[in-house]
């Protein structure tokens, strides 16, 4: 959610500090800030919005000193102003965090009793006051910071600054991700590897529960006991260039066209194309042995996994349970050793996520996760990870991740059915063969962007919208109308075709259009019966099929987006394109801000 950065450097490091949370805006964009010591003084920088109006103050108000914290929010307690924007400071302290602390309220009451006085709405501010209130019982900063730290519940990742210090900051991770870079005389904290990625790709990633004490000459890192520990220090294969929109208008525009090449890219990984098999990669999973399959992920990461249990289920024969990783880490699944689960997220670092992975963990199956961050924490925390390879994704709504994780779990789906004899050899080199094609019909089905913006246009001046699918293409619908709300903020619900009309039904009338996404498959004839349903209520039908579909949908009217004829297996992949590009045109008619939709972030680091 909010990214941290800090540098101890030898040059003034607020401009550096700027570069990396450019690459940290992903995680929250409400409001950011700097702080730095000059001369023994304290200072800072903030601004509500975006980092730009950050940027814009420090031209006009530049902050000296070569070490300082920085900090790109995305709001929980508190409105996004520059009140609450982060860091905070208190007497000799300047913090900046990530996280939610759950005991602040009890913490706040305790330290206005001490007579600490708060000027911020969030729950940080008990966190820089705590560390006061430590060093004026005559701690030192390392250690009034760890005795704070031991009285906060909940998820942080914290950055501490001393007034006179210019040469300590004390990080801590319990939850989201904090990472230390090594630098040559200088060091570094980020919230990921990528903001870092400028200065050092040399990094340690701290564990839950640790704290470090950062200065110019390395660093010690330290448990929850304030016991020295070790962590490894490795090479990040975080990426350095700020990834840039090319001639596109939108990040999200440009790695929708980049589909056809990650998913190329990323099947090649799994699938030996020329020879019609399944590569021999690592898998923790042994899916000959396994009886169940658990899957559990978060937002559209969730909708490709449901996507994929029809493939497992279907090819493999292998039962899957998929769950809402928020649901999930509380349900209390039991997990028999004859069982596997697969984690999928984008980030790695998404909390729900995450937590469900340690659940796992403890139930002692083996895990895996299909993840577009290799070095994030759920790739560290897995037992192997099926990487996509789209490349970083900017845009907050995932657009390319979706369709390369689609490309993974149908592999995956391949290489289960054939290890567990429901597939022959020919049978899964047909579905390869498929596969092979997906890049080819994802580049076709681009072209008919003029035709979604069209349509787009049209959407872009309603209220309401309902997608209808079945099969593969039901997940498919709520990933379209997923994309459409949190793009658009128009409401979009996303239905099973065939469950129109036990409810939904009731809502059709001649301002409701309804977004049919439909191949001409073996279940095409009973959407069309769903289809005359709507027709019948004076509902606007917008078809996406092929060109059989198109022929074979006898309505009266509707109107069609007609997609390349595909195989089945690969169509969601295919069609997911189109889902896409008719809500990032909707919202760009409706002049919303598509790469950073309002009360989002890439990263959901919180519960
Ligand atoms: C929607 C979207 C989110 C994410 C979800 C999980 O466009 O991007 O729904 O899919 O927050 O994120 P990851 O995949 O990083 O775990």
């Amino acid at each position: 959610m909010c990214g941290i950065v800090g540098i101890v450097g030898h040059s003034p490091v607020a401009p550096l500090i700027v570069d990396a949370l450019k690459r940290l805006e992903y995680r929250g964009y409400d409001s950011a800030g700097v702080a730095t010591i000059e001369d023994g003084r304290l200072d800072r920088r903030r601004a509500e919005g975006k980092l730009v109006n950050l940027e814009k103050l420090l031209q006009g108000e530049p902050l000296g000193g070569l070490i300082g914290i920085g900090h790109t929010r995305w709001a929980t307690h508190g409105v996004p102003n520059e009140t609450n924007a982060h860091p905070h400071f208190s007497e000799d302290v300047a913090i900046v965090h990530n996280g939610i602390i759950e005991n602040f309220a009890e913490l706040r009451s305790e330290l206005q009793a001490e007579g600490f006085q708060f000027t911020s709405q969030t729950d940080t501010e008990v966190v820089a006051h705590l560390v006061t209130h430590e060093l004026r019982r005559g701690r030192s900063p390392q250690h009034a910071a760890f005795a704070a730290l031991k009285r906060l519940n909940g998820a942080f990742a914290l950055a501490i600054m001393f007034r006179g210090d210019e040469d300590l900051i004390v990080g801590a991770r319990n939850g989201p991700p904090l990472a230390v870079g090594h630098g040559d005389g200088e060091m570094y904290l980020g919230s990921d590897a990528i903001a870092l990625a400028p200065f050092t790709d040399s990094i340690t990633y701290l564990e839950d529960g640790d704290w470090v004490v950062v200065r110019r000459s390395g660093m010690e890192i330290f448990d929850i006991s304030g016991s020295r520990v070790e962590r490894l220090r490795q090479q990040s294969v975080g990426t350095s260039f700020l990834v840039d929109k090319g001639n596109h208008r939108h990040f999200m525009e440009k790695e929708i066209h980049e589909q056809p090449e990650v998913i190329a890219h990323t099947l090649a990984h799994y699938l030996d194309f020329a020879g019609g098999g399944v590569k021999s990669f690592d898998t923790p999973i042994d899916f000959a042995k396994i009886d169940r399959l658990a899957v559990s992920a978060c937002g559209t990461a969730y909708l490709a996994g449901l996507i994929g249990k029809y493939w497992f289920e279907r090819y493999a024969r292998l039962p899957v349970d998929i769950d809402i990783a928020s649901e999930f880490r509380y349900r209390e699944m039991p997990l028999t050793k004859a069982s596997a689960a697969l984690f999928v997220s984008q980030s790695g670092e998404t909390a729900d996520t995450l937590a469900s992975l340690r659940y796992c963990r403890k139930e002692g199956v083996p895990i895996a996760t299909i993840v577009n961050v290799r070095d994030s924490t759920m790739a560290r925390e897995s037992d192997g990870i099926f990487p996509t390879l789209a490349g970083p994704e900017i845009g907050v709504a995932s657009t390319k991740a979706f369709t390369c994780q689609l490309s993974i779990f149908a592999a995956l789906a391949v290489r289960a059915g054939l290890e567990r004899g429901t597939l022959s050899p020919e049978e899964a080199s047909s579905h390869i063969r498929a596969l092979s094609e997906a890049p080819r019909y994802a580049a076709q089905a681009l072209k008919l962007e003029e035709r979604i913006e069209k349509v787009g246009r049209e959407l872009s001046q309603v209220r309401h919208v309902l997608y209808l699918g079945r099969d593969t293409n039901y997940p498919l619908a709520m990933e379209g109308a997923l994309k459409l709300k949190e793009l658009s903020y128009i409401h979009a619900e996303g239905y099973a075709a065939g469950e129109l009309k036990h409810g939904p039904i009731a809502l059709i009338d001649e301002q409701m259009p309804v977004i049919v996404i439909a191949p001409c498959d073996r279940i095409f004839e009973k959407t069309v019966s769903n289809m005359q349903e709507v027709a019948a209520r004076g509902g606007r039908i917008i078809l996406i099929t092929d060109e059989e579909g198109a022929v074979r949908a006898s309505l009266d009217s509707f109107e069609t987006i007609v997609m390349p004829t595909v195989p089945e297996l690969i169509a969601p992949i295919v069609y997911a394109l189109p889902v896409q590009m008719l809500a990032y045109h909707t919202a760009v008619a409706m002049g919303t801000d598509v790469d950073q939709p309002r009360n989002l972030a890439k990263s959901v680091t919180v519960e």
